[in-house]
């Protein structure tokens, strides 16, 4: 019979949040603004972070590696836009087989390094008919299927540190950051798309009648990430802004399009990531 892992305690978490922060704070001095986490194939966008300070997850106390094509797995450290910025390049998914709570360690981190903010990104199915390869969607809520599926990266002891037992997700997505962002796109001429963002687990493809389920349902767009750093990233009383790159478009029966390919997703996030950077840094620059 397989047994669910029983969660770490609280003083543990506490204690390995704790340990990575301070080893960060040998690397990098001084408090932080911004957590940018980067998604699959956007990671190019930290290179343009000023006098950064780069240190690999595997050098971090208690920080999984990423092992996924397309995600560097380092953190750089430095200012964009005049922000203090943590930039995560590459992030760790729950099917790589990370427990929830390990997966959002880094965004109860960087809290710990004093971060208000997190910037999210991530690479996506479009499931609305109106969106297409290369679009950028703002996230404007999302639907946990992990969560709702008994997965959620707040089960096991409430770490009180950070936030309530209960945390209220009616507001996950900043309103003002979303019209900050909207603001941006109008102003650089972006063509901007708003949507809710599913999450799956992945990390098999979903099935034409699954994302016809998801369509049915109300989501936009299909992930396999963003939403456990974003229930940590709320829980600890931070404002979210969460971007997806439409790298692929569903293929609601078998008969339409093309399969989709981790290689397709890397290809369309070149095109996408151009915007995002315009996107994020016109954000940055505004806050
Ligand atoms: N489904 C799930 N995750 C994804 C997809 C998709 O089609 N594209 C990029 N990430």
């Amino acid at each position: 019979m397989y047994v669910l892992p029983t969660p770490p305690s609280e003083a543990f978490i506490v204690e390995q949040c704790q340990c990575a922060a301070d080893y960060i704070r040998e690397q990098a001095s001084g408090s932080w603004r911004v957590l940018l986490i980067l998604g699959s194939g956007l990671g190019p966008l930290a290179e343009a972070v000023e006098d950064g300070v780069a240190i690999p997850y595997s050098a971090i106390p208690g920080f999984a590696a990423s092992t996924v094509a397309g995600h560097a797995g380092r953190l750089v450290l430095g200012e964009l836009c005049g922000q203090r910025v943590v930039v995560m390049q590459g992030r760790q998914h729950f099917y790589e087989g990370y427990p929830l709570w390990q997966i959002t360690l880094p965004v109860r981190v960087a809290r710990l390094l004093g971060v208000e903010t997190l910037i999210i990104t991530n690479a996506a199915g479009g499931i609305n008919r109106a969106f297409a390869v290369g679009d950028v969607m703002v996230i404007t809520d999302h639907i946990n299927l992990v969560g709702m599926g008994g997965h959620n990266p707040l089960i096991g002891p409430n770490v009180s540190m950070f936030g309530p037992r209960f945390p209220e997700m009616t507001t996950a997505y900043d309103a003002a950051l979303i019209e900050l962002a909207r603001q941006v796109a109008q102003a650089s001429k972006l063509p901007l798309r708003f949507g809710v963002y599913a999450c799956v687990a992945g990390p098999s493809f979903e099935t034409p009648a699954e994302l016809r389920f998801l369509r049915a349902i109300g989501a936009d767009a299909v992930g396999m990430s963003t939403v456990h750093e974003v229930i940590a990233a709320r829980h600890a009383g931070m404002r979210v802004l969460g971007l997806s790159g439409i790298t692929n478009v569903a293929r609601l029966s078998a008969d339409e399009g093309e399969p989709p390919s981790h290689e397709e997703v890397m290809h369309a996030a070149q095109v996408i990531a151009p915007k995002m950077q315009q996107l994020i840094q016109g954000v940055l620059l505004r806050m």
